[in-house]
């Protein structure tokens, strides 16, 4: 975003080859690099004269990292000076949030990414609150139990034991983050260092908890953690 004839170009040129394959472009942006340098407009407009399809912006500068809280005025003016989808971005971690930036920006729809580590239902309960206006019921800790054991069994099938066993406490820790004994069992988690050992614990700590409740208690927004484990932060 610094050098904007330089990423129409880049644009420009994925668009071309992207085309013949019928292709759509789709294009995630921050709002610009930094604050005196807000060009997430201009760069939008650019980049649907050269056939891009949809525009997603975070709203946070590059130089903000995930410092502060993403500001949607920069999201709201980009949504209406387009013809194309835009989608809004940055510190979405509730359905009433979701329905709040929706609101403020009119964009065609919201992103969200930490607010779903460790809750990936939390787009169900964002899609139930906008059709209907009520609460979706909290995941059973049955299907927890199913789908973080599934998503171990998918991580250490991509990254190997060895590496998989390590990069799954965080996501692990996620998952039981608000959950009673969640601390606790993270720090034994962190001990474990084979898979089958961290799948039995999980089991463990998740049939122990099913003893005492049906349903995970109702979540409650907090703030997403800044995302560190990327190489950029983009
Ligand atoms: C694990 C992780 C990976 C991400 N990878 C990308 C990426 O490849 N490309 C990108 O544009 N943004 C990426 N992001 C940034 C998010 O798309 C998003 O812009 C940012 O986290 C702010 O939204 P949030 O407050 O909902 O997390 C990533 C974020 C996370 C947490």
């Amino acid at each position: 975003m610094q050098d904007e004839p330089l990423a129409l170009e880049i644009i420009s040129a994925v668009v071309e080859a992207a085309l013949p394959h019928g292709v759509p472009v789709t294009l995630k942006m921050r709002t610009g690099w930094c604050d005196a340098e807000k060009n997430a407009l201009s760069l939008a407009r650019a980049a649907e004269s050269a056939g891009v399809q949809m525009v997603t912006v975070h709203g946070r500068t590059r130089e903000q990292g995930y410092k502060g809280w993403a500001e949607y005025e920069t999201v709201a003016a980009v949504k209406a000076a387009l013809r194309i989808p835009v989608v809004a971005n940055g510190d979405v971690d509730s359905p009433e949030k979701a329905r709040d930036v929706l609101k403020v920006t009119g964009a065609d729809a919201v992103m969200i990414g930490r607010a779903a580590q460790g809750s990936p239902w939390i787009f169900r309960e964002i899609g139930h609150f906008l059709a209907t206006g009520e609460h979706l019921a909290a995941p059973l800790v049955a299907e927890v139990r199913r789908a973080l054991l599934e998503h171990l069994q998918d991580h250490y099938g991509l990254y190997g034991e060895y590496t998989g066993v390590r990069s799954a406490r965080k996501h692990i820790g996620w998952y039981v983050r608000t959950l009673p004994g969640g601390d606790a069992f993270r720090e034994h988690m962190n001990t474990l260092e084979t898979a089958a050992g961290q799948l039995a614990a999980v089991a463990a700590y998740l049939d122990g908890l099913a003893e005492q409740m049906e349903r995970l208690p109702q979540r409650q927004a907090q703030r997403p953690e800044a995302c560190t484990d990327l190489e950029t932060t983009p």
